[in-house]
């Protein structure tokens, strides 16, 4: 094949080197649409609650595994519902007029919520701990298919900009992200004061 001479050789420091420091979200990341955004969410959750499973079937002491994970689990869950509800939901709700399936959705995540919420109150140790994460986990499943086989459908033939609306729903996300791990509430339109 040749040698290839590629001037491509890009040195990272040089005059660009004023650049903003590394930040964790690239912009390719911020160009996925709406929906391919959201299903990598349900993916991943997905195979935290697998993960759930298969530490329920190895019957060791795995309590604070199972701990840690729930709460991982949770902690997705309610930031990945938060974004929908407050920028997917309601552009999609205007975009395909299909109320009836929206109030399911929403009704739904309302439920979810609520088992979330006994699951971070709930010892780990108690005997239904683990059939409220694996409920949770069913229910998870039979919201996500809808959203899927339905609502992301849907959507999908309408001419929202589902692209603009996934950067909307990533930095929402990264902020609520963070959020949950402080504690703190992070300024979003940060005040450009410096
Ligand atoms: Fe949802
Ligand atoms: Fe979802």
């Amino acid at each position: 094949m040749g040698t290839v001479t590629t001037a491509a050789t890009k040195k990272p420091s040089s005059a660009s080197s004023k650049a903003a420091p590394a930040k964790s979200s690239s912009p390719a990341k911020r160009q996925q649409d709406a929906c391919s955004l959201l299903d990598a969410d349900h993916k991943a959750v997905k195979a935290m609650f697998k993960e759930y499973e298969t530490l329920t079937e190895s019957r060791s002491r795995s309590t604070a595994k199972k701990r840690e994970l729930a709460d991982q689990i949770c902690k997705e869950l309610t930031v990945h519902a938060t974004i929908e509800e407050e920028i997917f939901y309601p552009a999609a709700r205007k975009a395909i007029k299909d109320n009836a399936l929206m109030n399911e959705a929403t009704v739904e995540h309302a439920s979810a919520k609520e088992l979330i919420a006994q699951i971070k109150a709930m010892d780990a140790n108690d005997e239904m701990f683990d059939a409220k994460v694996t409920v949770l986990g069913e229910y998870i499943d039979h919201h996500v298919k809808e959203e899927r086989t339905e609502m992301f459908v849907k959507v999908r033939q309408t001419k929202l900009d589902l692209v603009k609306l996934g950067e909307q729903l990533q930095l929402r996300k990264e902020a609520l992200m963070a959020e949950q791990d402080t504690g703190i509430v992070p300024v979003l339109e940060a005040s450009t004061a410096l």
